[in-house]
């Protein structure tokens, strides 16, 4: 069956077929759309609240669920009445459009971050604290930084306390550890973390020992020394990539394998299993977790141990290589924000006796992703 329409944006034609309606829009899109899903997605109040929560129990649809009409509304959208129950369902050509879901469709919604090697990220993303706190075109702008590049930095943080976790108020909360809600990192006597002495710390996510694992990291330095110390970030998402392609059976292993971290102090004892690069089930790299200090032994079938040691070595030297990794300098002042399941950091050694002050703390990326969307929308519809 075949009907015409000519608003704009409407669907001009619809095609009646087995198991799905078929829509053509004006500009020559066309889209398939399944009756079941159709009827599970009704708009209609008796099946969606108007918060946005379906109340239609999706399980008590009919398998075999047809129409009874089908009809393009006087707005360009589609009108079906069910066969089963005669309810009546309306959809917006925009919402259809919108909800789509061809193979190309589904591609084009998947996250696609920005991979960035020492080569492409020349300049570090970075805003003013001034600015961000103080202009949301600039939250906005800082924002997607972070959601891009897996890090930004912020200057003109002032050299107070605590003042990370209002970084962390301007998009979410702060994620409040055994750590504290944030945490001192410089030398220390007795320290229950490498963090807290002056040792280098080669390229590694936080806390990999929890389940789930904060992921969101910030630093703010407070004062530093001039010699030493210097941060360094590596893109685990770009190193993993170039690590598929040049060595897919080490992937395959760091990928497949899983391992298990933990941190034990005198107050708790925390431990979480998982791979090293975690994939999507279409196979994209979703998640990077390496920590070199907080591994424990490799517990893995015999035959494995050198592999799998081959396969961890390779892809710790890419980490720390100059290929993949950016080396900075942090003055007081300056704040870094990590994708902790992405962009790993580190730091080179100091001397035990300087001045190097630095503070940390932890925050979920849900949130930050949640306030850049409300931002982002906050653009388009001028309230
Ligand atoms: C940390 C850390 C880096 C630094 O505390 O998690 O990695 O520059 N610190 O001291
Ligand atoms: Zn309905
Ligand atoms: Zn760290």
């Amino acid at each position: 069956m075949t009907t015409q329409h000519s608003l704009p944006g409407a669907v001009t034609e619809l095609h009646r077929r087995q198991q799905d309606l078929g829509m053509s829009w004006a500009d020559g899109h066309l889209g398939a759309f399944r009756y079941i899903w159709l009827r599970d997605n009704c708009p209609c109040s008796d099946c969606r609240h108007s918060n946005g929560q379906r109340i239609l129990d999706t399980a008590s649809i009919p398998r075999d669920i047809s129409p009874k009409s089908i009809a393009l509304a006087e707005d360009g959208g589609v009108d079906i009445v069910w066969a089963y129950d005669s309810h009546a369902s309306r959809f917006s050509a925009g919402w259809l459009r919108g909800h789509s879901y061809s193979d190309k469709e589904r591609e084009n919604q998947r996250r696609q971050p920005r991979l960035w090697n020492a080569e492409g990220l020349r300049s570090l993303p970075e805003g003013s604290y001034t600015m961000v706190s103080t202009s949301s075109a600039s939250l906005r702008a800082w924002l997607t930084m972070v959601s891009d590049y897996g890090i930004a930095i912020l200057r003109g943080v002032p050299c107070v306390s605590g003042r990370l976790t209002d970084v962390v108020e301007l998009f979410g909360y702060v994620r409040e550890t055994n750590f504290g809600r944030y945490f001192d990192v410089r030398t220390m006597v007795d320290p229950n973390d490498i963090a807290y002495t002056s040792l280098a710390l080669s390229a590694h996510t936080d806390n990999p020992y929890r389940d789930p694992v904060p992921t969101l990291q910030l630093l703010h330095c407070l004062s530093s020394d001039d010699i030493g110390g210097d941060t360094t970030v590596v893109d685990g998402f770009c190193v993993a990539e170039a690590l598929r392609v040049g060595e897919p059976g080490k992937f395959q292993l760091l990928t497949t394998v899983p391992v298990r971290f933990h941190y034990q102090d005198k107050d708790c004892y925390l431990e979480a299993e998982s791979t090293l690069i975690q994939l999507s089930p279409q196979g994209q790299v979703v998640g990077v977790k390496f920590n070199n200090a907080s591994g424990d032994p490799f517990c893995l079938d015999y035959d494995l141990m050198e592999p799998f040691y081959d396969a961890y070595q390779t892809f710790a030297s890419m980490l720390e290589s100059p290929e993949f990794q950016v080396r900075f300098k942090l003055d007081p002042g300056d704040l870094y924000i990590v994708d902790n399941t992405r962009v790993l950091h580190g730091r080179t050694k100091f001397s035990s006796g300087g001045k190097r002050h630095l503070q940390g703390c932890y925050a979920d990326r849900d949130a930050l992703l949640s306030r850049l969307r409300v931002l982002s929308i906050g653009e388009v519809i001028p309230s």
